[in-house]
């Protein structure tokens, strides 16, 4: 049985596009049932409506019911700017996973790109990781790092940290959905074998 999934955007929307696009190719435990979005005029929307995906509104009083609804099983942040309750963190706990354009623990929050860039820094990234109910906290799962030594700018380095992004999300929730990565008592394993550090792909 496959995973039913919902995306949570609020904008442009190329990670929600490659989560729907990845099970369209190759096997996969996961199907998208579900987008959720606090944005109406969110470019990514395009990308449900084509797909016949339906959307449902945020609201923090009616979510939990929303993706029960749905029968929903695992939820997929991908760019969603809203910052969900330590409630439905908790509730939804092991369930939800989000993406995040920096090496975390590193460079939280917003603007990561210019940040990194304004401190010389010799490398950056994304994270993948298991949502807690602190803000880009959770234990993490995978990441990417990259030699951003040769990078001239922001534009570049941002479409640079996407591409990855974008090839990496869809293939970290499908083997969440299979039930080989999972977490368990804050720690994140796979199969019965509990990650010392993220699993990581480098691009030097
Ligand atoms: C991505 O960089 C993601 O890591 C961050 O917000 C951005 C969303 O991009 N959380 P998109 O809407 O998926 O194109």
């Amino acid at each position: 049985m496959k995973k039913r999934v919902a995306v949570f955007i609020s904008g442009r929307g190329s990670n929600f596009h490659s989560i729907i696009e990845h099970p369209k190719n190759v096997g996969c435990h996961y199907e998208v049932v579900l987008c959720v979005t606090n944005n109406l005029a969110a470019l990514g929307l395009q990308y449900a409506n084509d797909n016949g995906i339906p959307v449902e509104v945020y609201s923090e009083d009616t979510i939990h019911q929303i993706l029960n609804n749905y029968k929903v099983e695992l939820v997929a942040l991908a760019g969603f700017m809203k910052i969900l309750t330590p409630e439905f963190c908790n509730q939804w706990e092991g369930k939800i996973l989000n993406i995040h354009p920096s090496l975390l623990p590193n460079y939280s929050g917003l603007n990561t790109h210019k940040r990194v860039l304004e401190n010389n820094e010799k490398e950056h990234g994304l994270s993948i990781h298991f949502v807690d109910a602190g803000v880009d906290t959770g234990p993490i799962i995978f990441q990417t790092r990259v030699n951003i030594e040769d990078i001239e700018n922001e534009e570049v380095l941002a479409n640079l940290i996407l591409f990855y992004e974008n090839w990496f999300y869809p293939l970290i929730l499908d083997v969440v959905a299979e039930g080989r990565i999972y977490l368990k008592e804050g720690r994140v394993y796979n199969c019965e074998k509990m990650l010392e550090n993220p699993y990581t792909f480098i691009v030097d």
